[in-house]
């Protein structure tokens, strides 16, 4: 497993703040949350660290006859994936590759989001017989490279979905027009919507959000993706906070995912480690 380490600096002091604020005014956070492409006004070491994740990616899966499919997940909710993998993507479609954002969190998927388009028809609405291909793919008025497809219609069942014969077509059709296929996908300590993927993308990058991931919760979902034989291409520390700030961040305990994420069926009373440090 060729592991790299890629660092993402804070994208916003709004969302920093956001962040810092106390325990008990998490819910609030939840329903503020925001979404953050790249753009011009974004700070240089941030778009550089996506640009070098983007270099890292390039090399660590060379392109073949059809497109590269790639795949993120983290352990939990709240450690961005969303966030890189949107911004992965565009920095793809940046550098001249046609690319499409796929949204694979079926149960709660936020890419429409990014973009101010609605989440249905999508994804599971295309799996599922509802819509065509062709009807589900948006192409992004932030790059001309970038298309997209939406999460669609909540299914009781994501997991069948993602691991079907029409997945596969589906991720198959996509590399023959797509130089990049980049999907996100829902948190792998919490849903094995994530698993059902690996056959079907050619490696994936682990998000893990500094001062925030707990350690032992790294290693579990590393163990998880190595044990379905997932090519792991690297990890990426997420909102990586400078010296000074250290341990701002650092009494934010484990159930902070748990309890903003519905998906759960994992024991809050569990032991802590210790957060990912410098
Ligand atoms: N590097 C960052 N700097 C600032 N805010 C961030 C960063 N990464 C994520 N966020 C914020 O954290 C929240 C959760 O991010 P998101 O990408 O939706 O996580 P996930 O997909 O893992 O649940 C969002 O409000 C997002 O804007
Ligand atoms: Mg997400």
């Amino acid at each position: 497993m060729g592991l790299f380490s890629k660092f993402t600096g804070k994208i916003s002091h709004r969302a920093h703040e956001r962040r810092a604020k106390k325990a008990s005014e998490r819910s609030k956070h939840r329903s503020s949350r925001a979404e953050y492409l790249l753009n011009e006004d974004t700070p240089f070491d941030v778009t550089e660290a996506f640009r070098n994740l983007k270099a890292a990616l390039s090399v660590s899966v060379p392109k073949k006859d059809g497109g590269v499919a790639i795949m993120t997940t983290s352990a939990y909710p709240e450690d961005g994936k969303t966030t890189v993998t949107a911004n992965l993507a565009l920095m793809f479609a940046q550098s001249d590759a046609k690319v499409i954002l796929v949204d694979a969190d079926i149960r709660k998927g936020r890419i429409a989001k990014y973009f101010k388009q609605k989440s249905v028809p999508g994804l599971s609405d295309c799996l599922s017989g509802q819509n065509s291909l062709d009807e589900v793919i948006h192409h992004s008025h932030v790059n001309e490279n970038l298309s997209y497809i939406t999460c669609g219609t909540h299914s009781p069942k994501p997991y069948e979905l993602l691991e079907s014969e029409e997945m596969k077509n589906l991720i198959a059709e996509l590399r023959t027009r797509y130089d990049y296929v980049i999907i996100d996908t829902p948190p792998i300590l919490l849903l094995s919507d994530a698993l059902a993927l690996v056959p079907v993308t050619d490696g994936t990058v682990l998000v893990v959000r500094h001062q925030v991931s707990f350690v032992s919760d790294i290693e579990r979902a590393l163990n998880s993706l190595t044990f379905a034989k997932a090519n792991v291409l690297g990890v990426v520390v997420n909102d990586f906070k400078a010296p000074k700030t250290n341990g701002y961040y650092g009494g934010y305990k484990k159930y902070y995912y748990y309890n903003s994420y519905a998906y759960g069926s994992t024991d809050p009373n569990e032991k802590d480690d210790e957060p990912t440090q410098n």
